[in-house]
């Protein structure tokens, strides 16, 4: 099996049509979303959310987010408080996830999507997927569109690359605007704690919120959020942190047209924004990671980036980049 690549801007509706057949026969599809493409089944169907972890080799103890059309549908599921209510106003459709507790009633989104947990994790993306949902009129399960531990894809290409073989269909967005997954909050008891930080700068979510974002450090965070596992979006390659310098057989990733030492006998040279734009940074942050990848080189080492709005992102996924190898 082979998957079929389908233009979602140029032929939409096609686009559209075939995604919900597909869906409704429970298979998987592979979409775009403005963060990263997802792997996408039907969150009412059993059958069809254990092709998504079988596909990925993805745990089954790490739940998955849901996906909605808008905040109504999104309440038909979750119950919200003031403050999620309030942020999903905000930023929805964009890439804010909020973790919530599930209705009791009338609860339709099964048990595997949520790994059997009370709680779940909402998005309402933009563009293509939210409109895919609303013609399926049934939340998405979708995990980023990547055998698990590996980059998320910010392609369609990423995606064909990696798990074209066992797909039907795969919906080419072009590259993905944000480039990082969704920011994951948590809202208990008035107290807004950031469990993965992403595409949404916390500096965004205090303005709008007046409230200071909570952060939880180590072993608590991956508890919480059961797929922040340390080693992951791990590229062949070794990576190195905060280089000042290259060494001989590394490929090099820096920011901001910064001149480094050694750079002219790396392998291969990317500057993730020439401008030092944290956001272009953070779009162009998973491709440049694969594509130092092929060079073939040994090691990837990356300069230090600045840590302030989607420099967060960006930092947490180079951290777990870099991580000991299980
Ligand atoms: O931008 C994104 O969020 C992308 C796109 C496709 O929407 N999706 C994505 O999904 O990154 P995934 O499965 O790779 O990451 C979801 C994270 C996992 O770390 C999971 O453990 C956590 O969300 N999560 C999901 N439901 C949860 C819940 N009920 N409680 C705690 N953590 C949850
Ligand atoms: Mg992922």
């Amino acid at each position: 099996m082979t998957a079929d690549i389908i233009d979602g801007i140029g032929h939409k509706q096609a686009a559209i049509d075939a995604a919900v057949r597909i869906l409704k026969d429970g298979l998987p599809v592979a979409l775009p979303t403005e963060t990263v493409y997802g792997l996408a089944a039907d969150a009412t169907n059993p059958a069809a959310i254990t092709r998504i972890y079988e596909t990925k080799g993805r745990p089954r103890f790490n739940p998955l987010i849901c996906h909605m059309a808008d905040l109504t549908m999104a309440e038909r599921h979750a119950e919200f408080d003031a403050i999620s209510k309030k942020l999903a106003e905000t930023f929805w459709p964009g890439p804010l996830t909020l973790i919530l507790p599930l209705r009791q009633e009338g609860r339709r989104i099964h048990p595997l999507a949520t790994a059997g947990l009370d709680t779940v994790g909402i998005r309402v993306p933009k563009g293509f997927s939210a409109e895919l949902i609303a013609a399926l009129d049934r939340p998405l399960a979708a995990p980023s569109a990547n055998t698990s531990g590996k980059i998320s894809p910010t392609s369609a290409r990423h995606v064909a690359d990696d798990l074209g073989e066992k797909l039907t269909l795969i919906i080419d967005g072009g590259a993905a605007p944000v480039g990082v997954e969704s920011t994951i909050l948590r809202v208990e008891g008035g107290v807004i704690t950031l469990l993965r930080p992403g595409g949404l700068s916390v500096e965004d979510i205090e303005a709008a919120t007046g409230l200071t974002v909570e952060r939880r450090e180590g072993p608590a965070a991956i508890i919480e959020a059961p797929g922040m596992l340390a080693s992951h979006y791990a590229p062949g390659a070794a990576v190195r942190l905060n280089a000042r310098h290259v060494e001989a057989g590394e490929a090099l990733i820096r920011l901001g047209g910064v001149p480094i030492e050694g750079m002219e006998q790396a392998k291969a040279v990317f500057d993730l924004s020439p401008s030092g734009d944290l956001s272009e940074a953070a779009a162009n942050l998973f491709d440049y990671l694969s594509q130092a990848d092929a060079t073939g080189a040994e090691r990837i080492a990356v300069t230090a980036i600045p840590s302030q709005g989607l420099g967060e992102a960006i930092n947490d996924r180079l951290v777990r980049a870099a991580a000991p190898r299980e």
